[in-house]
């Protein structure tokens, strides 16, 4: 994000706090559900779906921004599948929306022209070579990442890592911080959850609830050390430590953020269910769907950018620190 970028986004969520506005400063659009990778812990890549097309996606894009929104997080599935992803990254670039994507950095090395235009490449990691490769249910996975890395790095694109903790990967907690921190890259730590797409069997990936509480409690050390690597804030930790039973924080899903499904359904937010109908924007547009988002039914959750923007709403100061550390890059 640049600067106008960084002031445009405070300004919309002051007016969302402050006046109710029901704009959504940031989005996540998953343009796909289809991904090479086979996580034990998601449903998505089973989970067949019908895309909208490249125009489609263009035309939500240049209604976002001109409703207001800043960042558009792109997303998924593997977003690196879509085809025109180039296409989509210039409507953003066009209509001056700070474009982000979460990624396991596939073919990298094959789009870098589109790839140097992002402002942000969230990547997951899931511990070393052979942990990642495994929960990733993907031989050479690691590789590609690493392989990704190096090219984010040679275009000059600012990158960080997401962890998802489950009983395989928290053992490997302590390597992906000390990953993360070689590569002079922020980390955020999430617990996985049990939510609309997690797999069917995501409990057996459980982490024990003790080993859980000990990672939290090393993780929170890790975060008093000054230039940690860590993303998530002491008071985001804090929050977290309840998993698998998360709740306590009013969630601005829908008001302060939203996400788009690869078909044009706008939700709150995509991990949970709703038992009112969901609007659709293909048809009549995003203005239209965001005005008829359903209400969400939710405790809370663990996820670690959601948890950031509520605790951010919530006022709670002392996340500003860590916040500050990822709008500045450092
Ligand atoms: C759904 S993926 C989409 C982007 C890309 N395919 C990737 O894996 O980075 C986004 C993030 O969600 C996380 N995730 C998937 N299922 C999860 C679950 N059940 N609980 C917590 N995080 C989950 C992944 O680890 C990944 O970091
Ligand atoms: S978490 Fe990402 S990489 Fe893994 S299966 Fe789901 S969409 Fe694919």
């Amino acid at each position: 994000m640049n600067l106008t970028q960084k002031a445009a986004a405070g300004l919309g969520l002051a007016r969302v706090r402050v006046l109710g506005h029901r704009v959504p400063v940031a989005v996540r659009m998953n343009l796909c559900n289809r991904c090479h990778s086979r996580c034990d812990y998601c449903s998505l890549p089973y989970t067949p779906t019908d895309e909208m097309s490249t125009d489609e996606v263009a035309r939500i894009v240049r209604d976002l921004a001109g409703l207001g929104t800043q960042c558009i997080s792109l997303s998924g599935g593997e977003p690196m599948l879509r085809g025109d992803l180039g296409e989509i990254v210039d409507a953003c670039v066009r209509h001056g929306v700070s474009v982000e994507m979460n990624s396991t950095g596939y073919l990298f090395s094959r789009r870098r022209e589109m790839i140097r235009k992002l402002a942000l490449v969230k990547f997951s990691v899931d511990g070393s070579e052979a942990v990642h490769d495994e929960v990733r249910g993907r031989k050479g996975s690691f590789r590609e990442l690493e392989q990704a890395i190096e090219v984010v790095k040679e275009l000059g694109v600012r990158f960080s890592f997401a962890f998802t903790m489950t009983k395989r990967s928290l053992p490997e907690v302590p390597f992906a911080l000390s990953f993360a921190r070689s590569h002079d890259a922020l980390i955020a730590f999430q617990p996985v959850m049990a939510h609309k797409h997690s797999s069917e069997d995501v409990r057996a990936t459980f982490p024990d609830r003790a080993d859980y509480l000990r990672t939290i409690d090393y993780l929170q050390e890790q975060q008093r050390r000054p230039g940690s690597g860590l993303r998530n804030s002491a008071q985001a930790l804090e929050h977290i430590r309840g998993w698998p039973d998360i709740h306590g924080m009013k969630c601005w899903a829908g008001e302060a953020f939203a996400v788009i499904e690869p078909n044009g359904d706008v939700l709150p937010c995509d991990r949970i269910e709703y038992s009112a109908p969901i609007p659709n924007c293909r048809d009549k547009g995003v203005a239209w769907a965001l005005s008829q988002l359903p209400e969400k039914e939710c405790a809370g959750c663990g996820f670690s950018g959601a948890v950031e923007i509520n605790m951010l709403m919530a006022g709670k100061v002392g996340i500003l620190p860590s916040l500050l550390r990822v709008v500045k890059g450092d």
